[in-house]
């Protein structure tokens, strides 16, 4: 049976990206001759009736926007029966057949409820942290290790100029992604994620030891916010090799910015595939990536999907230290590319 309205809204942390997907999303719906709603706030916007039709134009020039047109929130009352209640109210006062959700497992498993409730939702995933079971890829990821990786930059600067230490942390929630990737491409001394039982000693003191040996004069450690706070790390090296670390926390800077090209791209084809799942008669279902390919799976099985931080990564981040080490132990006269 063709479904004539769909709703669209973001939820959870905001990621780069989000607003490509809801554009892609009113824009397929459209071509189908789908009406689309946005619904604001999130969850807490559907109990609400915070709602905006959304045309062609409405999403025109929102691809290359950072944050979320839509707005976004966490809602508490979303959690609780009566809350949701109110949010199949909306659905049938708004004649919403088909709800997408774009955020993270916090909202795929809101939507899950939803779904019990008997209102279709597609869930297209979207944070800054990439800790969603089911997918490779998370719309916002590349953006804010981009972000992360440019503000280290900068530090770095600074670190070599005063030979100094620098302890970074960056996002991630209880997941190593964002760290262990943002490590890699900066060339961190040493990496924390929670993925990775933490010994200060092992990881980062005797990291900074052998880097100084090798001749480096400062150094860039990478904490998770899930491993570690960065004070403390730094309380810690202090106290353990004698050194005054700069300590620098990226917060939310990491969420905003325009999104990137793959962001974009990846945003737009998720946001493409959420209303095609209508369109074709699914819903109660996550859209994915394997391996560069969109899939869709099922809500329940998708949410109890789990994706576990490559350890492999964790060891190519040390290798790259360890050679670095034994490259200037061979002297001035040894040849390096
Ligand atoms: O999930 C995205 C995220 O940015 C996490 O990395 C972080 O822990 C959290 O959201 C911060 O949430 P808030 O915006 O509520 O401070």
């Amino acid at each position: 049976m063709a479904i004539n309205r769909i709703g669209v809204l973001t939820s959870g942390g905001d990621a780069p990206g989000m607003n490509a997907a809801v554009r892609a999303v009113v824009r397929t719906a459209l071509s189908y001759g789908i009406e689309c709603i946005g619904i604001r706030r999130g969850w807490q916007g559907l109990i609400n009736g915070d709602f905006v039709r959304l045309d062609s134009t409405s999403v025109g020039h929102t691809l290359s926007r950072g944050g979320t047109i839509l707005y976004t929130a966490r809602s508490d009352d979303f959690m609780t029966e009566k809350g949701r209640e109110k949010a199949v109210m909306t659905c049938k006062m708004l004649g919403l057949e088909g709800i997408v959700a774009i955020g993270g497992d916090g909202t795929f498993r809101g939507a899950l409820e939803l779904s019990r409730l008997g209102v279709p939702v597609v869930g297209v995933p979207a944070t800054i942290d990439n800790d969603v079971g089911c997918t490779n890829y998370t719309i916002g990821f590349d953006s804010a290790c981009n972000t992360a990786i440019e503000c280290i930059d900068k530090l770095r600067d600074t670190m070599q100029s005063h030979e100094r230490c620098s302890v970074v942390e960056v996002m991630g929630r209880n997941a190593g992604f964002l760290a262990l990737y943002v490590g890699i491409a900066v060339g961190a001394t040493a990496v924390l994620v929670p993925e990775h039982e933490v010994n200060i000693e092992r990881d980062v003191i005797e990291r900074i030891r052998a880097s100084r040996l090798a001749g480096n004069t400062h150094f860039m450690i990478v904490v998770a916010e899930g491993a570690g706070s960065a004070p403390e790390i730094g309380r810690l090296i202090k106290e353990g090799i004698g050194i005054e670390p700069r300590v620098t926390i990226l917060g939310h800077i990491q969420r905003g910015g325009a999104p990137n090209a793959r962001d974009r791209e990846i945003a737009t084809r998720m946001g493409y595939y959420a209303v095609m799942a209508f369109v074709e008669g699914r819903g109660n279902s996550i859209i994915a990536t394997r391996e560069g390919d969109i899939v869709e799976l099922p809500i329940e099985e998708a949410l109890s999907m789990k994706k576990h931080l490559q350890m492999e990564r964790y060891k190519i981040m040390e290798a790259m230290q360890f050679s670095a080490s034994v490259t200037k132990r061979e002297g001035p006269g040894f040849q390096t590319l």
